[in-house]
């Protein structure tokens, strides 16, 4: 059951140092196990990229908060139709709160009248995504905006088109 403290708000480009510290904090602590330690720590190690501000307003992100701080984050490329990333605080974790912005998404993406949805998991994400309806499609390796190349599972979804 979702935890009713988080509210849902758009991203915006002052968000950026908050939303990246919660990325490399998930890939230290929840990825831990599913890879080596020491690309986990080449992941989570990156720099925030100077045009990770200006995605935030150019992409759909939508941010869970509670009260004032920021507990998760997740991104629609709507022009790929993909999930870019969803990313919830370790301290925050097996709260709903990942289904909630995955669903909210969803439904930003139906109403742009998307048909499918695709993203890259994470080796820990997969039984995330497949409780909130993905199905695996093959194996693959995603490499990071700086270099880092990591095993992920292709994983797609059917959207119900609705109209705004
Ligand atoms: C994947 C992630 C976003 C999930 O967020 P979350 O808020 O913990 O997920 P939810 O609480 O909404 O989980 C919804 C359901 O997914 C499934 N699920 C979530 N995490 C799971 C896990 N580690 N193992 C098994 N099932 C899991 C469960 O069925 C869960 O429902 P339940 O708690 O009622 O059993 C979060 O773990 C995370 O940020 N991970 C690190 C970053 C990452 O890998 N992101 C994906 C990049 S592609």
């Amino acid at each position: 059951m979702t935890d009713t403290r988080y509210s849902l708000r758009r991203g915006i480009a002052a968000d950026a140092p908050a939303l990246w510290a919660i990325r490399s904090d998930a890939v230290r602590c929840t990825c831990r196990g599913h890879y080596p330690d020491e690309l986990l720590e080449r992941w989570a190690a990156s720099p925030l990229p100077e045009s990770f501000p200006a995605n935030i307003e150019r992409e759909y992100v939508i941010v869970g908060v509670v009260g004032s701080r920021i507990a998760g984050f997740a991104t629609l490329k709507a022009s790929t139709a993909e999930v870019d990333a969803v990313f919830v605080a370790p301290g925050e974790g097996r709260r709903g709160l990942g289904r909630r912005l995955l669903v909210h998404i969803e439904d930003v993406a139906a109403r742009k009248g998307l048909q499918r949805l695709g993203l890259n998991a994470s080796l820990n994400a997969v039984p995330f995504y497949e409780a909130c309806g993905y199905e695996a499609i093959s194996e693959g390796v995603y490499t990071t905006g700086a270099g880092v190349q990591i095993a992920c599972v292709r994983m797609e979804k059917a959207i119900e088109t609705l109209t705004a």
